[in-house]
Order: structure tokens, then C-alpha cells, then sequence
């Protein structure tokens, strides 16, 4: 058995990684604020400390304590709006935070370390599929601050005997997801199709997304930090370009409803076509995403007709 710390555990992504872990037999702690994350997302089975990780000695505390094996860092200001509106805020928790974790795993001497970065260090790309060695150009502070700490990441790597990933999660979804994220539509749809409320969609809805399953994105995570022959940085995707009016499609077929959607102007700034290849995890891992777009929204959909 071996014991786990994961920031960010009481979060979307985060609780579906320690329900992977606890089902695996490892002991979990999860570091968390409970800011985005909720209490509730917790198994019992895990220990939980609430704490912050801007709070430097509480973090190298709460590691110290519990000398894990690993570390998934997953607690992070996950969403661009926010990053735009508190840029200080935004920096201070993904590249400060950061630090602190990656100073808790040196000085306690935890050799494996597994970060959660995102598609958002790249921006615009030009050349699809995007890869890891794609130009990063990110256009809002959350992707500068995800670049940054990637950065520190592999800076860490290089100085200390710590096996690093950062993993750059395409856009995520599925149960237990919060709704101002950019696969945050999908829960807004499954919302809007099952109270039978309008379905708005920005633009002509032909812009595209990479669209990957939160659990086989919980599956990536535990194989990065337990496969040696991972190190570096990782695209998790399912290299598929879903366009918004075909997931409303389907979403509404497994909702057994047939919406008249408005749509309404395009967000300014909004990227057309996006979606990442995984070659390199695959190649590393031999990981691929094993849940379909249809079988993912249809559980997505059960999730909330549930809830
Ligand atoms: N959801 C996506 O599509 C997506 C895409 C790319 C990258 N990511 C990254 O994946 C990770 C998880 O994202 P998520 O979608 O589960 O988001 P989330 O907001 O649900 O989870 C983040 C967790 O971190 C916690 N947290 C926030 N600030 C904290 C702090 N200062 N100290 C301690 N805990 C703090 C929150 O309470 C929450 O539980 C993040 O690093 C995010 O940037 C997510």
C-alpha cells in the first residue's frame, strides 16, 4: 500500500482521482481549501486537511506528517475568468503554491510528483493536432500561470531526485463538474435540457472542443505518477474535435428531448478549432482514453437526472 497526497482532492478532477486510488487499495490525504472543492466530494475513507497551499508550513507540515509516496497536485485557480478578473490571486496560487508543494516534496524526500496543467499554456494554435512542443502562447493569466509553474515543475526535476509530469488536460468533463469551466457547457446543457429551460449556445456553435472523460483522466494521473518511464510533459486528450452543436445533439438525445437552441453572439476572443494529441502519454504509459463521447455524456447525463 502506498500513501498518496493529493491537493485538490475535494475538486471536480480531484475527487474522481482519490476514488481511483482508494479503489486501488492506496492510502489518500487530500490538502484542500474547500474554495472550489466541496466536503462533500470526499470518501471517508481518505483523510482530508483543510488548509490552504499558499500556507507554506502547513504544507510542509502536513507532508512531513504523513511522508507519502507521491504527490498529485491538482489544486490550482482552475478557471480563466477569474485569472482575468484577480490576475495576483490566480499567480499567487498556481506558481506560489506550487513552489510550496514542490519545497514539501524536497525537503521530505517524496520522489514522484504529478501536476495538473492545461491545453490553456498553448492559446491559439495554428497546426492541429496541438503537441507538446506546439508554440505556448497563452492568452490569459490562468495559461500563463499554468506555463509558469510547469516551468518550476521540471526546474525541480532537473536540481533534485524528483520524478516529474505536468499533464495538460484537453477540456473535462463529467459528473461532479462545476460550470464556469470551458467544458462547463456540457453541465450547463444537461442543467438547461433536463429543467426544460432554453439552451443558449455562443456563435454559430461550429467551434470545436477536446472533450476527455474526467475518468480516464483520473486513470492518466495515477499511471503518470506510477509508471517510471513517465517524466516531462503530457497532452491528456482524446483527440477528437466534438463541435457544440453536436454535443447538444447528443446530449439531447440522452436526455430524450429536441431543443431549439438560440444562439447568440461569439465570445470575443474565442479560439475556432482545438484538440491535442496524446501520442506522447501513450507512447510513455501506454495510456489511451477508453470512455466515448456518446458513453460519457450519457453517464454525464444520468449523473445530473440523479441529482
Ligand atoms: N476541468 C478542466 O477541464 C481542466 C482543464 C485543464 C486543467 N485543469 C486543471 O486540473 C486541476 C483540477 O481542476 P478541476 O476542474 O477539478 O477544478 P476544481 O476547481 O474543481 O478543483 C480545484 C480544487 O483545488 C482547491 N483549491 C483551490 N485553491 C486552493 C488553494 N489555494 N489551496 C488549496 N486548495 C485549493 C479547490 O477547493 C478545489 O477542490 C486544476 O489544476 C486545473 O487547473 C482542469
Amino acid at each position: 500500500m502506498q500513501t498518496i497526497f493529493v491537493t485538490g482532492g475535494a475538486g471536480f478532477i480531484g475527487s474522481h482521482v482519490v476514488e481511483r486510488l482508494l479503489s486501488r487499495g492506496d492510502r489518500v490525504v487530500v490538502y484542500d481549501s474547500l474554495t472550489t472543492g466541496t466536503a462533500g466530494n470526499i470518501p471517508p475513507e481518505a483523510l482530508f486537511i483543510k488548509g490552504d497551499i499558499r500556507d507554506k508550513e502547513l504544507v510542509e507540515q502536513s507532508v512531513a506528517r504523513h511522508q507519502p509516496d507521491g504527490i498529485i497536485h491538482l489544486a490550482a485557480q482552475s478557471k480563466v475568468g477569474p485569472s482575468l478578473e484577480k490576475p495576483e490571486e490566480d499567480l499567487s496560487i498556481n506558481i506560489l503554491g506550487t513552489v510550496h508543494m514542490l519545497e514539501a516534496a524536497r525537503k521530505t524526500g517524496v520522489s514522484r510528483f504529478v501536476s495538473a496543467s492545461s491545453a490553456a499554456v498553448y492559446g491559439d494554435v495554428d497546426r492541429l493536432p496541438i503537441m507538446e512542443v506546439s508554440p505556448k502562447e497563452p492568452l490569459s493569466p490562468y495559461g500563463t500561470s499554468k506555463l509558469g509553474a510547469e516551468q518550476y515543475i521540471q526546474s525541480y526535476a532537473r536540481l533534485y531526485s524528483i520524478r516529474t509530469a505536468a499533464l495538460r488536460f484537453a477540456n473535462v468533463y463529467g459528473p461532479r463538474q462545476t460550470v464556469d469551466t470551458e467544458a462547463g457547457v456540457i453541465t450547463i446543457f444537461c442543467e438547461a435540457l433536463l429543467a426544460g429551460r432554453q439552451v443558449y449556445i455562443q456563435g454559430d456553435g461550429g467551434q470545436t472542443r477536446d472533450f476527455v472523460y474526467v475518468k480516464d483522466v483520473a486513470e492518466a494521473v495515477i499511471e503518470a505518477l506510477n509508471k517510471e518511464t513517465v517524466r516531462g510533459v503530457y497532452n491528456v486528450s482524446s483527440e477528437t474535435q466534438t463541435s457544440i452543436n453536436e454535443l447538444l445533439q447528443q446530449l439531447s438525445r440522452a436526455a430524450g428531448k429536441d431543443p431549439e437552441p438560440d444562439h447568440g453572439d461569439p465570445r470575443p476572443g474565442d479560439i475556432r478549432h482545438s484538440f491535442l494529441s496524446y501520442q506522447r502519454l501513450h507512447e510513455a504509459a501506454g495510456w489511451s482514453p477508453k470512455v466515448s463521447l456518446a458513453e460519457g455524456l450519457k453517464r454525464t447525463m444520468e449523473y445530473y437526472q440523479q441529482k
